[in-house]
């Protein structure tokens, strides 16, 4: 035990994120010592009274529940509500949460906190029903075991090392894998994958030796109606299971994968399923066996199949190790060129995951036409909520704005279903936290994983609301907070990358962390991430007529819409056209006049912030509101060496000065 008596791995400087411990005292949520009646028998109703009870709330019998100010009952059949539904009733003195099933008795609980907390008198009396609009809502770590001699503990991590693992093994102390569970609940999160779609060979045995270490994780997540999956590797039987092939069409791959999975299941009986990520970036595939990605999947779905298991199998393949002189090669088209012809060809409990973005989570990307191309596949939608290519939660960007943007685009056209509708295999994204103090590294980023798990349940969330009930649960009912914090997000995802690569051209990031600027710096690299910029032009043509074909992979209207100059939003001007920087966006001002001004404008907006977050001191715990005073400054920084590197590029490059003669160097 240290010097201070705590114990060992008990933390008491963790954030509560936005669970504080006095959210029943709140002015206005007045729950403290209020009675709350739960029926209901099992684990996630014991773990919603335990919640009660620690906040404060006073559990009163079944039987005296007519007298209780909470209560939380089964709905009844004309109800019709799912598993995971429930209807909150507010009349003047009682509040009533019915419930289709025990996760609906939780997330109602939830919802409860929520709307006392920021004490909703313009949501008034009445009965709202709750449904999730996708089934599955999972977030990803890429959490390493062991400390990855170059990614680290945790892979594209900003918020220090993994919460679960500690150089090489599992934590011993799980307290703070509790918390986070509860913070997943609250916001309806139901399914968690523990490790790093990259298996190295450490984190591979968690498949095998480590199932008892896995199955205390289990056991924490699911305490709050969260399914553990892991992620495998497709050369397991090779590389744990000593046999001489991993191909799916191997009657004893099949067998070892059967095994396999009856052994997992034997010790965590609830177990998710596998997450898989093959032949991409040089893990290992079907590809090796001249097999197909359906036929991949679906051994391994069969082996899963018997117990309700499921494959979330990465439609991320592409060729890593591309000549960059090769034009005709298209990192963007890969996807879709891969998984569409197989459209049809997975089993049920097969989930194809795909990026939002044909490339790899930029600030700005056209939505991946391999989503509309497979009606017949059950697809899930891929974010990142870590800020990989967003800032490294060093940057204050709340993403929720562009994952709306994402969830509404309708791929055939203004009467077709949003994408959020066409998904059917659920949303995951790649998780934010670490061991920091407060989970997210910037403080600001917890809002992220917030909004992440609120759209994942309903996606026609607006992410300015969604922001009010994470300052609200956060921070409480102080407007100066509200507003200053409103001002520092609502417009960060636009700021950014008007600071960053241009018009949809996506990286121009430092290669080795991909923080901070770097224009040439996947130039000429095996990676597929071009810009192309020449003395006359910038961008990749990707029309059907003259370039590399990727805008006729979407449906119409948009492969019409993508393929012209006339039509194509300027946001993904350069994403899909290579054209001359004298050419005049639909704005009016010229791709270059357009780089220099957004640059210019992006380092002003970030400019101002620091002076918004100072007025708030006070008003808030010191801890935090220093460590984002800190960030505040490194973004400043940050984003003026964005806009020199740029501006001074393409100043050189094109030889245009800036028509308002700022300084470019
Ligand atoms: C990106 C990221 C990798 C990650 C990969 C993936 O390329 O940089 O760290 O492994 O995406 O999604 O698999």
């Amino acid at each position: 035990m240290p010097a201070d008596g705590i114990p060992e791995g008990e933390d008491m400087t963790v954030h509560p994120m936005w669970l504080p411990d006095d959210l029943a005292d709140r002015e206005g949520a007045g729950l403290r010592g209020r009675s709350i009646a739960i029926t209901g028998e099992g684990d996630l109703f014991e773990t919603v009274r335990r919640d009660a009870a620690a906040l404060g709330l006073r559990l009163v019998d079944v039987a005296g529940a007519d007298g209780a100010d909470v209560v939380v009952e089964p709905a009844d059949a004309a109800d019709a509500l799912g598993p995971e539904s429930f209807a909150l009733t507010r009349g003047t003195d009682r509040t009533v949460v019915r419930y289709g099933g025990a996760s609906g008795a939780l997330y109602g609980w939830f919802q409860l906190l929520r709307e006392a907390v920021q004490a909703q008198p313009h949501r008034g009396l009445g009965t709202t029903r709750h449904e999730p609009a996708h089934e599955l809502r999972m977030l990803d770590h890429w959490d390493n075991v062991a400390v990855h001699p170059v990614m680290g503990q945790v892979e594209r991590g900003y918020a220090g090392g993994s919460i679960f693992y500690d150089d090489g093994r599992l934590r011993d102390d799980l307290t703070r894998v509790e918390r986070y569970a509860r913070l997943l609940a609250s916001i309806g999160i139901n399914r968690v994958a523990i490790n790093n779609v990259n298996v190295h060979a450490r984190e591979a045995r968690l498949l095998t030796d480590d199932l008892p270490g896995v199955a205390r994780l289990a056991g924490v997540f699911r305490g709050w109606g969260i399914r553990t999956h892991l992620s495998v590797s497709f050369a397991a039987p090779l590389t744990l299971g000593g046999l001489g092939t991993s191909d799916p069409l191997d009657e004893a791959v099949q067998e070892w994968w059967a095994e396999t999975a009856d052994r997992v299941y034997a010790t965590i009986p609830d177990f998710g399923g596998f997450v898989v990520k093959a032949d991409s970036e040089g893990q290992p595939g079907p590809f090796a066996y001249g097999r197909s990605h359906a036929e991949g999947a679906n051994m391994l779905a069969r082996a899963l199949a018997p117990r309700g298991g499921m494959v979330h199998w990465r439609a991320f393949v592409y060729n890593h190790r591309q000549d960059w002189r090769d034009r005709s090669t298209d990192r963007a088209r890969a996807a879709y060129d891969h998984f569409a012809p197989l459209d049809g060809h997975f089993d049920d409990n097969v989930v194809v995951q795909v990026k939002y973005g044909p490339l790899d989570f930029q600030a700005r990307e056209p939505v991946s036409p391999v989503i509309p191309a497979m009606r017949a596949t059950r697809v899930a939608l891929e974010l990142q909520v870590t800020q990989e290519y967003t800032g490294h939660q060093l940057h204050a960007v709340y993403l929720a704005p562009q994952w709306r943007e994402i969830l509404d685009f309708r791929p055939f056209g203004d009467d077709g279903p949003r994408l959020a509708e066409i998904v059917r295999g659920g949303i995951v994204a790649v998780s934010n936290v670490g061991d920091d103090e407060f989970w997210t590294g910037h403080p600001l980023a917890q809002a992220n994983l917030y909004a992440y798990g609120r759209l994942a349940w309903d996606p026609s969330l607006d992410p300015a609301a969604i922001l009010d009930e994470w300052i609200a649960l956060t921070f409480g009912m102080d407007e100066r907070v509200r507003d200053g914090i409103h001002s520092i997000l609502d417009e960060s995802w636009r700021t950014y990358e008007s600071y960053t690569a241009p018009l949809g051209v996506g990286f121009m990031v430092s290669p080795q962390g991909h923080y901070g600027p770097a224009v040439d710096g996947y130039e000429y690299s095996p990676w597929g991430t071009y810009h192309f910029a020449d003395r006359d032009g910038i961008g990749v043509d990707r029309t059907v007529a003259t370039g590399t074909g990727y805008a006729g992979q979407y449906p119409s209207p948009w492969r019409e819409s993508y393929e012209s100059l006339e039509t194509v939003p300027d946001e993904l001007l350069l994403f899909f056209h290579h054209v001359p920087y004298t050419h005049r966006l639909h704005s009016g001002s010229t791709v270059v006049q357009h780089i220099y001004d957004t640059h210019f404008a992006g380092v002003e907006a970030v400019e101002k912030l620091p002076a918004v977050w100072a007025a708030l001191e006070g008003r808030m715990d010191a801890a935090l509101h220093a460590r984002v005073s800190d960030r505040l400054a490194e973004q400043r920084r940050s984003a003026v060496e964005w806009r020199d590197q740029i501006n001074t590029y393409f100043w050189r490059k094109s030889g245009i000065p800036d028509e308002r003669g700022r300084t470019i160097y």
